[in-house]
């Protein structure tokens, strides 16, 4: 009997590790079954008084016990039972059963026997239906868990009169219906734990009035409206976790008043407005995260304030300014989430006291400046993410000092400098992401430990070391001048001393050397090494490369950079018989495309232009400058313009190659129409957008396509989309002599531009919404676009691509949405139109638009979608 009952309470314990917020509840059950364990005394045989035997009775029809147990005739053993305490005078005072299935026996139970009972645990016990109203009658009842079971309907009313209720557990259940303002009859209540369940309304105030709650959690319910100011009235409140609903308005700055806070979780509502920065707020928090709302303002200065922070989780909302410095003060802090938010400035805070950081994300943010060299007092810090900022400087070296690092992510910046030899060396580095920054110099040999690495589009050049010869050619593609016996790079030629450092020829050496060493034992002694990629691995033992004997007289195209690269030009005449038409792929408005295998084998896309503009001096010039800024710029989603030559004897651009060809040829083809599933047809819109709203929104000056359709959206050999030929079209009209044409293609132009030449981001907006929509629908939207308005009663699934089967469930939300904004999109109003950044982020955000089912929507109401017609789009 013992031994069980400490077998399930540790049981209980080992489930902590799966889900945190539930597992406290446990935990304090078990405790609490364990106390009443020791004070009752258990097997109390005699005692036949007529109110234990209708408990006896009772527990014998619930059916909640198998046979085994009541067929010994007499009952009144039941006290021994498993789960069953009785105190001393034989009466029943808990009951407590897990892991056993009691199902729709629950009914059966008669509560109204049970005088004594104190405790009601039935944990994973498969209980269905309502919870029966008869539970009211157990007035003595202090401990109430029913957690993790399949309980629906309402919360019964009658719970309000267990008034000596102080534990109360329904999290993981179907219960729906409102939390119920009787609740507030439970004075001593002090845990209560609503969680994953279907509660919808708004918190009852009446919850206000329990002023002995020390925990209080409702996540992962619907519930709606905003946080009672008077929550602050929970003084002794410890735990408070609401995310994952739908909870909107501002944070109370009351709550500020909750001196013993430890947890609070809004993450994952809708929350808006900014952090209050009442001084007195929150200090004894340990666990602050607000992520995935729509919090705007900056992070206060009293942040500074929380010195017990452990974890501090901002991301995902529309924070702007800087990091305050004040966070140093936080030396608690384990954890900083800030990622995804505006916040602008220099990482100026003083790392030194927040020795304790473990992880640390800044990502996509506007953040500038520096790498802080007190980076070095982050000695235990695992994870280091700046990605997608505007961190300029080099990678301090006193970045060696964080001797934990695992995962150091810094693409997408403009970082500079040369990689630091010794990064990795003493760190069990995993992760190592670079790619997008202008590191120069050369590839160092970096630690054994690192499992994926990315240098791809730096300046780097010279030898790629041997270490790395089984990296993808993805791993280096973008730099400078990299050269090494590794696909689509040419072969260094042997031994050449000027392809390693100079500083540190005789020192590299010998460390390549014991590298090697250090590599080769270990790989033999786990093969599966093998696999993860990019790791270090002695030289290929096949030399195949040089198949072609045209070696590239000067590197690879990327020489062709500063246009003055007429060797890389001679490259390029041979590879195409000097543009033969055999390796034409395609003709458009302004030149001829060609796909162009380079001697070094990359395959790349050469757009020739037509002679009329290339002689055309003004075009020359800015033509010049808008490529060179063009040919910075890096989006996963816009095509790369990896090189050009503008040059009286050349003109042209040297694009990536993408396999798959444009979306209007994919769409035409009933065949590949198919293979571009639902899926990926989402996310081809979704590229699109986010192209677009980088150009519009992250470039300065803001670069404007123009020409938006299917022939320039290209798709890759995994259907991935991104768009080609940015600003092209500006230039490329410019000679015609209709002037008041504005570049663009029927079908695809804003209908402004018939009365205006003024163009606008917002015609790129209109464009973008009829090649969302021809993508839903497999052909150009054409007569559709102008019936829209009569064409009232047409469902979304009538126009939907019938080639394709119908979107499931997963992928319907995502249809629906991108329907509703290909609509918005196409507004005649340009200022009625949405922005494309708030169209990027709506497809970002996780918080899809709550719709029917696709066939019961029509044209009409998605049209008249009251959030998909307005935006943001009059804020500028
Ligand atoms: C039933 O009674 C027998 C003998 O009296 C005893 O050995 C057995 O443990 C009892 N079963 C239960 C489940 O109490
Ligand atoms: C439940 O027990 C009470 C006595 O406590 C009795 O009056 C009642 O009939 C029982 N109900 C059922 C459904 O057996
Ligand atoms: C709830 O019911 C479903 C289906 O009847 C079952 O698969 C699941 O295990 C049940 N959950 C619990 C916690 O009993
Ligand atoms: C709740 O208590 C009231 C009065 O104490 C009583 O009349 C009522 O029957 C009780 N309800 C239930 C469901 O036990
Ligand atoms: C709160 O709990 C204390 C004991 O923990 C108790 O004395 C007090 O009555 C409770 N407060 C209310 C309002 O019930
Ligand atoms: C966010 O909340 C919604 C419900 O409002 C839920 O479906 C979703 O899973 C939550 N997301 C996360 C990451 O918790
Ligand atoms: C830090 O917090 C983020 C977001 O809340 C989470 O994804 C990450 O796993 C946490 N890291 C650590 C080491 O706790
Ligand atoms: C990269 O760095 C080099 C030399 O440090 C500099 O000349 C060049 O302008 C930089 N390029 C970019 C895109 O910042
Ligand atoms: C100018 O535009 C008009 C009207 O679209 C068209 O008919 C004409 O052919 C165009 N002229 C030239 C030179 O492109
Ligand atoms: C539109 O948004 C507002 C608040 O942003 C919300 O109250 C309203 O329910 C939304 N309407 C629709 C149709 O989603």
């Amino acid at each position: 009997m013992g031994i069980s009952l400490i077998n399930q309470s540790t049981n209980h314990t080992l489930y902590f590790n799966m889900a945190p917020c539930v597992s406290i509840s446990i935990l304090v059950l078990a405790l609490w079954v364990l106390c009443i364990f020791t004070h009752s005394t258990t097997m109390v045989v005699a005692a036949e008084s007529p109110a234990l035997e209708l408990e006896a009775k009772a527990l014998l029809e619930s059916g909640w016990w198998s046979s085994n147990y009541t067929t010994n005739g007499s009952s009144l053993n039941h006290c021994g039972w498993p789960g069953i305490f009785c105190n001393d005078g034989g009466s029943v005072i808990d009951i407590f059963k897990r892991d056993v299935y009691v199902g729709d026996k629950f009914r059966k139970f008669n509560f109204s026997s049970f005088t004594n009972l104190e405790g009601l645990n039935l944990y994973n016990t498969g209980l269905q239906g309502s919870i029966p109203p008869e539970i009211g009658t157990l007035s003595k009842l202090a401990h109430l868990s029913l957690f993790m079971n399949n309980l629906t309907g309402n919360l019964p009313l009658s719970l309000a009169n267990l008034t000596q209720l102080e534990t109360f557990v329904i999290s993981s259940n179907l219960i729906s219906g409102s939390i119920p303002k009787e609740l507030g009859n439970l004075k001593n209540l002090k845990y209560l734990d609503l969680s994953a369940n279907a509660f919808i309304g708004t918190i009852p105030i009446a919850i206000c009035l329990l002023t002995n709650l020390t925990y209080l959690m409702a996540s992962n319910n619907q519930l709606t409206g905003e946080l009672p100011p008077s929550l602050a009235n929970l003084t002794q409140l410890e735990r408070f976790n609401i995310s994952s609903n739908l909870i909107s308005g501002s944070i109370p700055k009351e709550l500020g008043n909750l001196k013993n806070l430890s947890t609070l979780d809004l993450s994952n509502n809708t929350l808006t407005g900014p952090i209050p920065s009442t001084p007195s707020l929150l200090t004894g928090l340990s666990h602050l995260d607000l992520s995935s709302n729509d919090i705007a303002g900056q992070i206060p200065i009293t942040i500074g304030h929380l010195t017990n922070l452990r974890t501090l989780s901002l991301a995902w909302n529309q924070i702007s300014g800087s990091i305050p410095a004040e966070i140093a003060n936080c030396i608690s802090l384990h954890n900083i989430t800030l990622s995804h938010n505006y916040l602008t400035g220099t990482i100026s805070f003083d790392m030194s006291n927040l020795y304790l950081l473990v992880y640390l994300d800044l990502s996509y943010n506007n953040l500038s400046g520096f790498i802080p060299r007190t980076i070095n007092h982050l000695t235990i810090l695992e994870t280091l993410s700046l990605n997608w900022n505007q961190i300029n400087g080099s990678i301090p070296t006193e970045i060696i000092g964080c001797q934990s690092l695992r995962h150091l992510t810094l693409s997408h910046n403009n970082i500079s400098g040369d990689i630091s030899f010794e990064l990795g060396d003493s760190q069990p580095l995993e992760l190592l992401d670079l790619s997008y920054n202008n590191l120069t110099g050369n590839i160092p040999i970096f630690s054994i430990s690192i499992k994926k690495i990315n240098l791809s589009y730096n300046s780097l050049q010279g030898q790629i070391p041997n270490g790395y010869l089984n990296c993808t050619p993805y791993t280096f593609i973008g730099n400078k001048d990299l050269c090494g016996d590794i696909q689509g790079f040419r072969p260094c030629f042997s031994n050449s001393p000027s392809s390693f450092s100079k500083k540190k020829t005789s020192p590299n050496n010998n460390k390549s050397i014991i590298h090697q060493i250090k590599i080769v034992v270990p790989l033999s002694f786990f093969p599966v090494f093998l696999l993860l990629g990019c790791i270090f691995l002695s030289r290929r033992g096949d030399k195949k490369t040089k198949s072609d004997s045209s070696e590239p007289k000067n590197g690879d195209l990327f020489s062709i950079w500063n246009y003055d690269g007429k060797i890389a030009y001679e490259d390029i005449i041979k590879a195409t018989k000097d543009f033969d038409i055999s390796y034409c792929i395609g003709i458009g408005g302004y030149g001829s495309v060609y796909k162009v295998q380079l001697p070094s084998g990359k395959v790349v896309a050469i757009k020739k232009l037509h002679r009329l503009e290339a002689e055309n001096p003004t075009f020359d010039k800015s033509f010049k400058n808008e490529v060179k800024m063009l040919a910075e710029i890096r989006h996963r989603n816009i095509v790369k313009l990896l090189g050009y030559c503008l040059h009286n004897r050349c003109m042209f651009l040297i694009y990536e190659y993408m396999e798959r060809g444009s979306l209007f040829s994919v769409l035409s083809n009933d065949v590949e129409a198919v293979e571009f599933d639902w899926m990926k047809t989402m996310n081809v819109i979704k590229s699109t957008a986010h192209a677009l709203c980088y150009m519009h929104h992250e470039c300065v000056p803001a670069i404007v396509h123009r020409d938006i359709t299917s022939n320039n959206i290209l798709l890759n050999s995994e259907l991935e989309g991104s768009v080609s030929d940015f600003g092209m079209a500006k230039f490329l009209d410019l000679d015609s002599s209709n002037q008041t044409l504005v570049a663009g293609t029927y079908g695809y132009l804003a209908p402004e531009l018939a009365y205006t030449m003024v163009v606008t981001e917002k015609c790129d907006v209109y464009s973008f919404g009829v090649v969302a929509l021809e993508i839903l629908m497999g052909r150009h939207p054409g007569e559709l676009m102008t019936s829209l308005s009569t064409s009232q009663s047409v469902m979304l699934n009538e126009i939907l691509d019938q080639r394709l089967p119908p979107p499931n469930c997963l992928v319907a939300k995502d249809v629906f949405l991108a329907a509703a904004i290909s609509f918005a999109c196409l507004h005649t109003t340009p200022k009625s139109r949405p922005t494309m950044k708030w169209v990027s982020q709506e497809f970002l955000s996780h918080k899809k638009p709550v719709t029917n089912p696709l066939h019961l929507v029509s044209l009409w109401q998605l049209r008249n979608q009251e959030n998909y017609t307005i935006g943001e789009s009059e804020t500028q």
